[in-house]
């Protein structure tokens, strides 16, 4: 999870059984606090750091509210990171914003937008309105989750 400030969705996937789950924020006050929240699971490795200067390989990425912390400027270098993190049938998966906001951030967009920046590097799977958002962000909200296209080199 890119940018996972309290570090809250890792607790549940830690819960939910996952075993391996990696977090990544750049803000040291936010690491340090997902440090406390999370120290009794083993199974969650907490990166201080810029997530587009962050390498590896993950067979799922969530999106939380990251996507929509970025100026609009960076949603296609956003795109090509995932691509590249992503292993072979790797999802992202998550929620997005479907409305624009009148003051930033949360930089906001909507389907049509979404469907232009990833169809290229990733097959739409479900881009649809969410319907269990939290009370604030209800009929604002878009649950997704992309599969990256990604083919293996042939020798
Ligand atoms: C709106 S907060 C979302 C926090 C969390 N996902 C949640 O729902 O509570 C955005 C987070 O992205 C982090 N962030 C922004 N740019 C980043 C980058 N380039 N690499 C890693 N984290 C970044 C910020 O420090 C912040 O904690």
């Amino acid at each position: 999870m890119p940018g996972c400030g309290s570090g809250h969705e890792a607790r549940y996937l830690a819960e939910q059984g996952f075993q391996h789950v990696t977090v990544i924020d750049i803000a040291p006050l936010a690491v340090e606090k997902m440090r406390e929240n999370l120290s009794e699971y083993q199974q969650v490795t907490i990166i201080e750091g810029d997530f587009f200067a962050h390498t590896g390989e993950y067979d799922l990425i969530l999106e939380q509210t990251f996507f929509c912390a970025l100026d609009s400027d960076l949603r296609t270098k956003y795109v090509q990171k995932m691509s590249e993190l992503l292993a072979k049938n790797g999802k992202l998966a998550g929620l997005l914003f479907g409305v624009q906001f009148p003051k930033n951030p949360p930089f906001g967009g909507s389907r049509e937008e979404y469907l232009g920046l990833f169809s290229e590097q990733f097959e739409i799977k479900v881009l649809e309105p969410c319907y269990n958002s939290v009370k604030p962000r209800e009929g604002n909200e878009l649950f997704f989750v992309f599969v990256v296209r990604k083919s293996v080199p042939c020798n």
